[in-house]
């Protein structure tokens, strides 16, 4: 008999029908996302759950007695409630390594985006403001040889990483919470304390993942440690900055601009005083929201799920819950 799984969200029909292939599968069909209840009252014979952002807590646990493996369609897991899942014997994957190029692409996009001003001018263009005498007003900070400072050197600030130092002639910081030797080597990156890197780089990005040691990461502290100059780029998750400290600095222009794909709430509040500044770009969290990628991703995830109900180790089971993790709070 196939093990049963749940599918909570659109994927495309080729992964569809390789899930098929091996599971007996049930989707969500509504045109509306499910909603929690929903997602509760649709698990309670399920093996295999492949999802994207849901809470997989004790509750959802609860529901779910028969549960053997949560197949996230992202990168993050800070949906995990690792130790829970842990202690049910739950196992929990990602879709790492398939996004990488991607997710790198958008942050760049970003970064250009502030430094050239292109959407800001960009609006300028089309409210008919360009006029002849425009000049300085105009002028925004160049991006190629500056000094690029990486918080969160996985597989995808490295990829960030090797755009600046091979495409734009930057030179690469990184802090990290562990060094990383080959990427040193590979990339020419300098490792940094957080304190040094926020002094000394031009263009921050954030790309480390939500845990509970990276909540709210980048403060009103971090932000003053910056250069007036700097451009700060967040494509983690929201609450790894205390959005209230970002906004504070932009306003002040204690920094130059920030550009955002993701916020503490998703979507954004279309009041919240970050949309009303000049000097941030925002978007609606598309890191990794090709067609291409997004395909990848859904049939790596699909995987996965295949993957732990045959008993398989998974290509993408995330480090805390492999057999070997160490006990989750050393792990931190
Ligand atoms: C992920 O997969 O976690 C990224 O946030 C996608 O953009």
């Amino acid at each position: 008999m196939k093990p049963k799984v749940f599918i909570s969200r659109p994927i495309p029909p080729e992964v569809e029908h390789y899930l098929a292939e091996h599971c007996e599968i049930r989707k969500w069909e509504g045109d509306e996302p499910i909603t929690r209840a929903q997602l509760l009252a649709s698990l309670s014979d399920v093996e295999g759950l492949l999802t994207a952002d849901r809470s997989i807590n004790q509750e959802l646990l609860d529901h779910a007695p028969k549960l053997k493996v949560v197949s996230n369609i992202s990168v993050g897991y800070n949906n995990f409630d690792l130790e829970a899942m842990k202690a049910r014997g739950v196992l929990g994957t990602n879709t790492s390594a398939v996004l990488n190029d991607t997710v790198a692409d958008l942050i760049f996009a970003l970064m250009l985006d502030v430094a050239r001003r292109v959407s800001e001018l960009d609006r300028y263009v089309k409210a008919g403001k360009w006029k002849r005498g425009d000049g300085q007003n105009l002028f925004g900070l160049d991006v190629h040889h500056k000094k690029l400072g990486i918080i969160g050197m996985g597989e995808i600030g490295e990829a960030v990483a090797h755009r600046g130092q091979f495409g734009f002639g930057m030179q690469v910081l990184y802090h990290n919470r562990s060094r990383k030797p080959e990427a040193e080597a590979r990339l020419g990156a300098v490792y940094c304390t957080l304190d040094e890197l926020l002094k000394e780089a031009d263009f921050i990005v954030l790309i480390t993942p939500l845990t509970p040691e990276t909540r709210k990461l980048i403060g009103a502290r971090e932000f003053a440690l910056m250069k007036p100059t700097a451009v700060f780029v967040n494509a983690s998750r929201g609450a790894t900055v205390d959005e209230q400290a970002l906004t504070a600095a932009l306003q002040n222009r204690q920094i130059y601009g920030a550009g955002l794909d993701v916020f503490e709430k998703e979507p954004i509040d279309p009041d919240h005083p970050l949309l009303k500044l000049p000097n941030v770009v925002t978007l609606p969290h598309i890191g990794s929201a090709t067609d291409q990628t997004r395909r990848q991703m859904a049939m790596r995830a699909a995987e996965n799920l295949v993957a732990a109900l045959e008993g398989r180790t998974p290509p993408s089971l995330v480090k805390e819950l492999r057999p070997d993790a160490p006990d989750q709070n050393s792990n931190r």
